[in-house]
């Protein structure tokens, strides 16, 4: 299993482009994709996605503790990020108003929107018990995850 270390996801990058080749079963890949992510970055205790549905994020695959299952848009990391339709690094969770927090271990985030061209499809959601845990490195490096998996198969 490939791991991201000092911020090289390239590695991690090519196993996806692997572990997805031939499969065109968009749920199947989120959760490969999933199981992959959260196994090869370090210092993380919750990965996943929130989807977009009917003008609000539900929470999809994803692996870590139980979390919450709806997230208004422009609420905690994840919605807002979702609004601005833009990543959005959180270097500490307790510093950022509205954060909602689902595990108490969580200390700073990363979240990505999920972009299919114009179309809003969710947000990528990553958690670290470390403060200050992401950098522009994990954001290039997820974001080029993501390119992969929505090139693996049809958006449904
Ligand atoms: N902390 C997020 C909620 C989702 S959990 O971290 C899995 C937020 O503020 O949007």
């Amino acid at each position: 299993m490939p791991r991201v270390i000092d911020g090289d996801y390239a590695p991690v990058v090519a196993a996806l482009r692997a572990l997805l080749a031939g499969e065109h079963d968009f749920d199947a890949n989120v959760a490969n994709f999933v199981a992959l992510a959260y196994h090869a970055l370090p210092e993380i205790n919750w990965l996943g996605f929130y989807w977009l549905r009917q003008g609000e994020l539900v929470v999809g695959t994803f692996q870590g503790k139980p979390a919450c299952t709806r997230i208004a848009m422009g609420k905690g990391v994840c919605g807002t990020a979702a609004l601005r339709r833009a990543p959005l690094i959180v270097e500490d969770v307790l510093a950022f108003a509205g954060h909602i927090a689902c595990d108490p271990a969580s200390r700073s985030e990363i979240v990505i929107p999920v972009l299919a061209g114009e179309r809003l499809l969710g947000v990528l959601d990553v958690d670290s018990p470390r403060p200050g845990r992401f950098d522009a490195r994990d954001q290039a490096g997820l974001s080029t995850m993501l390119e992969v998996l929505l090139a693996s198969s049809p958006i449904p």
